[in-house]
C-alpha cells in the first residue's frame, strides 16, 4: 500500500541526510569489529566433508549447531555491532566416527525483506548504542517509510534470532531476546538433518505477547522453557512459561519506572520453587541518543544491582521479592542457581554468575573496549529478604560461562569459564572451576585460537556431573575448528577441521540422537 502524496524526492534526499550522518562506511571501517574474526561466511554449504584429527569418541553422536550473526552485505549501509546482522547457524553433525558441516541463514521475514532490498534496512545495536542523532533521524525515515508502506511494520516479528539455538519440544528454535522466538523447518534425508534456514515465528497460537528470552531457562527434568525478558517500548519484564508445546503461563513480573529501564536481561535463573533475574545498572533511554555518548544505553553507578524472585508458578499473585546488593553491576550471563536449607533451618537462595563492574556505553561487547567481568557468588536469604553473601571468586576475567545443564536449578560443582580476559576479542582459553570447593580446577589453553563458548555435552550414560564434553568453535583468521575436550581430564581428545572459516559467535546447542529422532520433520 503506497502512500499517493508520498513526495519521493524529499524521500531521498532525507535518505542520503541520514546516510551522511551515519557514515556507516567510515564508522565501520574504524569499529573494533573490524578484525578477522567478525567477518561473514559468504557460503552455505551442506554436508560439506570435516577433517577430523585427535580420536573422536565413539559416543559422540549428534549435532553440534551453534546460532550467530551473519551480516549480508559489505560495505554495509548501517552502522555494525556484533548483534547485528541475521543468525546463521552452523552444523557440526557427528555420527559413526565421521563428521559433516553445513550452514545456513535464519531466514527471517527481516532477513528476506533486506535481501531483496540488497541492502541493510532497519535499525541496529551499532547505531543506537553509538550514533546519537543520526540513530534518532534514521528512525523517524523508517517510520516514515513504514507508513508510506515501503517498509513492513514489524515489531516483535523484526528479530533475526541471531543469538542463540535451542531444542524444545521436538523443535529447533533460533532465539534473539528482542522479540519471538524462530522455529526453523528441519528434514531428515539419508546425509542427515537438513535445516534450510527457513521457519516461522512461534507464538503458540497468540499467546505469547512478550518478547522471549534468548536463554530461555530449561527445565531439565521436563524440558520446560522459562523465559523472562524486558519489553523495550512497555519498559515491562515479562514472563512466560511454555510446557509440552503450549504456552502453559504468562505473567508482567514488574512495570519499570518509564525514566530508567533496564537496558537488557540476557538470563534468568531457575530454581525448584523460583525463578530469578537481575536488575542490573545498565539503563537505557531513548534521551541518551542526544547527550555526550549518542547511545540508548548507558551504566548508571547510582542504580544498584539488585536480585528478583518470583514463584516459578506464574498464574501465582505472589508479589516479586527484591533483594538488594548495594552494588552497581551488569550481567549477561549466569551459570546456574538452587535453593538451600541451612544448618539453622534457614532456607536460602545460592547464584553464580559473572559480574562486570561497569560497561561502556557503546557495548563493545567480545572486544578489547569492553570491561572484565568476574565469577560472583550470591546468596539470598528468604526469611530477611537480604544480600547475606556476594563474593567475587576471580580476580581474572571470565565470562560465557557454562556447566553441565541437568544440574539446573540444583546443585553443581563445576562450572566452565571462558577466558575473555587474556587477549580482548572473544575466548583464549577455558576454565574448569569448582563452585563447591571455590576454587579453579584446571585451564585449557586454545592456543592461537578464539573461542564462543565451551558448551558442556554430557557422555551417553554419564552418572558423574563432569563426565562429558566440551564443545566449543574456534578460529584463527583462516581457520575453523570444532574442539572436543574432556571435561573430566580437562584434555583435548579430538579435533574437527572446517571446510571454511567460520565467523566469531557464542552460543550452541547439542542434539543427541534422541533428540534427532524425535525431531519434527517439516518438508520444505
Ligand atoms: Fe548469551
Amino acid at each position: 500500500v503506497s502512500d499517493p502524496t508520498l513526495d519521493r524526492d524529499a524521500l531521498e534526499d532525507d535518505e542520503r541526510r541520514v546516510a551522511e550522518a551515519l557514515d556507516a562506511e567510515g564508522y565501520n571501517r574504524r569499529s573494533l569489529y573490524n578484525f578477522f574474526g567478525f567477518k561473514p561466511a559468504r557460503t552455505e554449504l551442506s554436508h560439506a566433508p570435516v577433517t577430523i584429527s585427535g580420536r573422536l569418541p565413539a559416543d559422540l553422536a549428534g549435532v553440534y549447531l551453534r546460532n550467530g550473526t551473519n551480516p549480508q552485505f559489505e560495505p554495509s549501509s548501517a552502522r555494525w555491532h556484533m548483534f547485528d546482522g541475521p543468525g546463521m547457524l552452523h552444523q557440526i553433525q557427528i555420527a559413526d566416527g565421521a563428521a559433516t558441516y553445513s550452514n545456513t541463514y535464519v531466514r527471517t521475514p527481516r532477513f528476506e525483506f533486506e535481501r531483496a532490498a540488497g541492502r541493510d534496512v532497519f535499525m541496529t545495536v551499532g547505531e543506537l548504542a553509538s550514533a546519537g542523532k543520526a540513530a534518532l533521524q534514521k528512525m523517524a525515515l523508517l517510520e516514515r517509510k513504514r507508513a508510506a508502506g515501503l517498509v513492513p511494520d514489524l515489531r516483535l516479528d523484526a528479530t533475526q534470532t541471531s543469538t542463540a539455538v535451542q531444542f524444545h519440544h521436538d523443535r529447533i528454535f533460533c532465539l534473539g531476546e528482542a522479540g519471538y522466538p524462530f522455529a526453523v523447518n528441519a528434514r531428515k534425508t539419508n546425509e542427515g538433518l537438513v535445516l534450510d534456514g527457513t521457519g516461522r515465528f512461534e507464538t503458540w497460537d497468540g499467546a505469547l505477547r512478550s518478547a522471549f528470552s534468548a536463554h530461555p531457562a530449561i527445565d531439565p527434568a521436563t524440558g520446560d522453557f522459562y523465559s523472562i525478558t524486558v519489553s523495550a517500548a512497555a519498559g515491562t519484564v515479562d514472563a512466560a512459561h511454555v510446557s509440552d508445546g503450549k504456552l502453559v503461563g504468562a505473567r508482567v513480573l514488574h512495570r519499570q519506572d518509564p525514566k530508567s529501564k533496564m537496558a537488557w536481561m540476557h538470563e534468568c535463573a531457575l530454581t525448584e520453587n523460583y525463578l530469578l533475574f537481575p536488575d542490573i545498572s545498565m539503563r537505557s533511554d531513548p534521551g541518551g541518543l542526544v547527550g555526550p555518548d549518542g547511545s540508548v544505553f548507558r551504566f548508571d553507578p547510582a542504580y544498584k544491582l539488585r536480585w528478583a524472585l518470583a514463584p516459578r508458578d506464574l498464574g501465582s499473585a505472589e508479589e516479586v521479592r527484591w533483594f538488594e546488593t548495594g552494588k552497581a553491576g551488569s550481567i549477561w550471563h549466569l551459570i546456574n542457581a538452587w535453593e538451600e536449607t541451612r544448618a539453622d533451618g534457614g532456607v536460602q537462595v545460592v547464584i553464580y554468575g559473572s559480574l562486570f563492574d561497569s560497561y561502556p556505553a557503546d557495548i563493545p561487547i567480545h572486544t578489547p573496549a569492553e570491561d572484565h567481568a568476574h565469577l560472583t557468588k550470591w546468596v539470598l536469604d528468604l526469611e530477611s529478604g537480604k544480600v547475606i553473601e556476594a563474593v567475587k571468586l576471580l580476580d581474572w576475567g571470565y565470562e560465557r560461562t557454562s556447566f553441565n545443564v541437568r544440574y539446573r536449578g540444583r546443585p553443581n560443582r563445576y562450572a566452565y569459564l571462558l577466558d575473555e580476559q587474556r587477549q580482548g576479542y572473544m575466548g583464549k582459553g577455558v576454565l574448569k572451576y569448582d563452585l563447591i570447593e571455590a576454587g579453579p580446577v584446571k585451564y585449557f589453553d586454545y592456543g592461537e585460537f578464539f573461542g564462543g563458548e565451551a558448551l558442556f555435552v554430557p557422555r551417553t550414560g554419564a552418572v558423574e556431573e563432569d563426565d562429558g564434553y566440551l564443545l566449543d568453535l574456534l578460529m584463527t583468521d583462516s581457520k575453523a575448528e570444532l574442539v572436543v575436550i574432556d571435561a573430566r581430564a580437562m584434555k583435548e581428545v579430538a579435533r574437527l577441521r572446517l571446510p571454511q572459516p567460520v565467523p566469531f559467535g557464542v552460543h550452541a546447542c547439542w542434539l543427541d540422537e534422541d533428540m534427532l529422532a524425535a525431531l519434527a520433520d517439516t518438508p520444505a
